[in-house]
């Protein structure tokens, strides 16, 4: 007998990638961003008034909202700032799907769709994407009757974006909530931000985990009309955000430069690191997110045990389409040339 509800009882619960302990490992399995935080974020931290924490932080994150309108030209009524976008999501799922309802998702893509589902006791769809990971031509079919529909953008672990056009098409005959999560906007030749402003169902999912380098502090952001963020402030907690939190990532926001600076040097590294596989004997899908994700020419578990047991930790997820493939977030040059030498050493 268990005093959780039934669907609680039944899920697995998320599955985070691997924190090693071991600083002498190079780590390249959760997408992290390998250069550190913006200078003027930790200066801002530095400044913070300690004798406030006494008291409870801004209640919706109005820094963190005024830098995205200046940064982004967004309207800081038409943010939903969170502890990070996980939180976002779940805030989107309580929001919008209860027990009787459908949410529906891109497959594969990002592994807490189902649990965030599970939790709320929704039903649950998952439209595949066709054989090179594009957006099914029949998606507004597919995803009929779901209250709530998740499209990532680019998608993970597959690294590509879908064409614009079609997502638009989408948004503009789907009857429910389209979400549009950017975890990995910011690395790709273009975005969707504008289609929440094109649409009354549409909300874009942003993180600081991944291009900001602050997946420490743990802030999300979410874009939409302001009648969709007052119904969300509704449900998120009173004080989803800390106080230092808000401050770090007010400020990383504002640091445009340095921003681009570390984007460009991502990009670069991507551009090297997929030349380099594809030498290798790799199947590398072009990618257009801080990661890449490709077929070794040897088995992918085995491959990544080898890398495994080199020091070098990359994301395997096993079975299903993404078994063939291994996913890989680039690191720094450093990084991924003792990932590239452990690669040859390993292939011969
Ligand atoms: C597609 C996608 N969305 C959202 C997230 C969550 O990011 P965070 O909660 O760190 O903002 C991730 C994290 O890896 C992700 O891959």
């Amino acid at each position: 007998m268990s005093y959780f509800r039934e669907n609680i009882q039944a899920t697995s619960g998320y599955i985070p990638g691997e924190q090693p302990k071991n600083p002498d490992i190079i780590k390249l399995n959760t997408n992290e961003n390998p250069y550190p935080p913006s200078a003027k974020s930790v200066e801002a931290l530095h400044s913070y008034v300690i004798d406030n924490l006494r008291k409870y932080p801004e209640p919706v994150s109005q820094p963190v909202k005024e830098a995205a309108a200046k940064v982004l030209g967004v309207d800081t009524q038409e943010v939903l700032v969170g502890n990070g976008s996980d939180d976002i999501l779940t805030v989107i799922f309580r929001s919008f799907a209860g027990e009787q309802d459908t949410i529906g998702w891109l497959n594969p893509s990002y592994s807490l769709y189902p649990i965030l589902a599970e939790i709320q006791g929704a039903n649950q769809r998952f439209v595949e994407l066709d054989e090179n990971f594009e957006l099914p031509t029949d998606l507004a079919e597919q995803a009929k009757g779901c209250s709530l529909f998740l499209i990532t953008n680019p998608n993970a672990p597959t690294t590509n974006s879908f064409c614009k056009e079609k997502i638009r098409e989408f948004c503009k005959s789907f009857e429910g909530i389209v979400v549009i999560d950017e975890a990995y906007g910011d690395f790709a030749e273009t975005n969707c931000l504008e289609l929440y402003k094109e649409f009354p169902n549409v909300i874009v999912t942003r993180t600081f985990s991944k291009s900001y380098s602050l997946a420490g502090i743990r802030v999300g952001m979410a874009f939409a009309n302001k009648e969709l963020t007052a119904g969300m402030h509704k449900v998120k907690d009173s004080y989803n955000v800390n106080a230092l939190s808000q401050t770090m990532a007010a400020a990383a926001l504002l640091d445009v430069d340095y921003f681009e600076e570390t984007i460009n040097k991502i990009k670069a590294t991507r551009a090297r690191t997929e030349a380099e596989l594809t030498k290798l004997g790799f199947k590398v899908n072009p990618s257009q997110t801080n990661f890449v994700f490709a077929i070794p020419p040897i088995d992918a578990a085995e491959y990544f045990q080898a890398l495994n047991d080199r020091n070098i930790i990359i994301r395997y997820f096993k079975g299903g389409r993404t078994g063939k493939y291994v996913r890989i977030t680039i690191g720094t040059d450093e990084e991924m040339d003792k990932f590239f030498a452990a690669t040859k050493e390993i292939l011969t």
